[in-house]
């Protein structure tokens, strides 16, 4: 069995075709013929992700109380077709849980998901199946996501034959040679035959690319996907995606720690702490114009080319935020540089600074 992150997410759907078909529920065919004509690729309200925190046996004696991790805690967002949206924060903050949520590999505990103007949840199993063709993800270490014992041909063929998608050998060919020419990997049939460990880093996430791009996705979840790639091979990478973009119509979830690799790739960033979105708006906007003071310090800390430009750097301290024990009011507030007394009662709501820019800071409803 393929114990590879790809292997599991095609054998779960291989189990979702198994399960019943509940009533109220879309069908292929309304998804067939769903189009974002009108409507955003992506429209999610109030998703919430919540785990289960395990208790020790002798506290679960004491308590039937249950305990939950809030990893995406209410979160509202939209993602045009053909854009890239940076969700960018600290480890922990819940961007992984957002991303995965979205293409269905975790359970979403409240809200919903809006697909094409159609909602996920209510998915039929054959439904979720071909969905999840439209939507792909890359993860971070390109050497554990592919199976190092198969030849690059079969790891790209695989989606391929899996979901039934091509009837003889000459198509299947041909369609794992135009992805990985798409991936950059020219001549593609020098590639086909080789192993994973032949290649270096940076090659083999091309070749991840190129089996979430075989599948002609709509939208790709790109969790760190340069994170673990030498500095000199990320900018490559990043060139293939936008080009993507450009050329292939792909929508991109940009999913990183980095705020800085955030600006230079995407359209939109949404900067997640702690389970919610403090600020979203249109990269260039949040860059120049950061509103709340978690965004102001990520910023503060991008390497600027001018050296002798002074900027004053904001180091946040305090205790790495723990979303089993979300802080009272805003949950900013025992790392906030600018935190005011009422910030540990109330909770800040979104605030429209300009066009789709937002935040949510108790200072921009006029307390000071
Ligand atoms: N399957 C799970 N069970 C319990 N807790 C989880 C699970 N997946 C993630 N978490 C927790 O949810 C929080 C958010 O995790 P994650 O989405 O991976 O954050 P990020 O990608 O921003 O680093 C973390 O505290 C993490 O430990
Ligand atoms: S509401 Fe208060 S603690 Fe939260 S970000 Fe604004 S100033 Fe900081
Ligand atoms: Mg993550």
């Amino acid at each position: 069995m393929d114990q590879t992150p790809k292997g599991a997410i095609l054998q779960a759907d291989v189990a979702l075709e198994k399960e019943k078909v509940k009533s109220g529920s879309i069908g292929r065919k309304a998804l067939r013929n769903a189009s974002v004509a009108g409507t955003d690729l992506y429209d999610i309200r109030d998703l919430e992700v919540f785990f289960p925190v395990r208790q020790s046996f002798l506290r679960s004696m004491v308590s039937t109380e249950k305990h939950w991790v809030r990893a995406v805690d209410g979160v509202s967002f939209t993602i045009g077709a053909g854009e890239i949206l940076a969700l960018v924060g600290e480890s922990g903050c819940g961007k992984t849980t957002t991303g995965r949520t979205l293409l269905g590999l975790e359970a979403q505990t409240g809200g919903q998901i809006f697909y094409k103007g159609l909602e996920v949840g209510k998915f039929t199993p054959g439904a979720i199946r071909d969905y999840r063709r439209h939507c792909q993800i890359i993860f971070q270490d390109p050497y554990n996501a592919i199976n190092p014992k198969h030849t690059i041909f079969d790891i790209v063929a695989e989606p391929l034959v899996v979901n039934h998608l091509v009837s003889n050998e000459r198509e299947k060919e041909e369609r794992v040679i135009r992805a990985l020419e798409e991936a950059g990997l020219r001549p593609a049939r020098d590639y086909l035959y080789r192993y994973p460990h032949e290649l270096s880093g940076g090659q083999r996430q091309r070749v991840c690319i190129a089996g979430a791009i075989v599948l002609e996705p709509d939208m790709i979840v790109a969790d760190e996907p340069v994170a673990s790639l030498d500095v000199s091979i990320r900018n490559d990478i990043l060139k293939l995606m936008v080009a993507h973009k450009k050329e292939l119509g792909v929508t991109y979830l940009f999913i990183t720690h980095d705020l800085s690799l955030a600006w230079v790739i995407s359209d939109r960033i949404a900067v997640m702490y702690l389970g919610k979105i403090v600020e979203i708006g249109e990269t260039e906007e949040v860059v120049a114009n950061p509103q709340h003071p978690y965004t102001k310090a990520l910023i503060s800390v991008i390497p600027v080319p001018d050296p002798t430009a002074r900027r004053e750097r904001t180091i946040l301290t305090g205790e790495t935020p723990n979303p089993a024990a979300i802080p009272s009011g805003c949950r900013f507030h025992p790392r906030c540089p600018e935190v005011m007394d009422i910030c540990s009662q109330q909770s800040p709501e979104d605030v429209q600074i300009r066009g789709t820019h937002y935040a949510s800071c108790l200072r921009l409803n006029g307390h000071s």
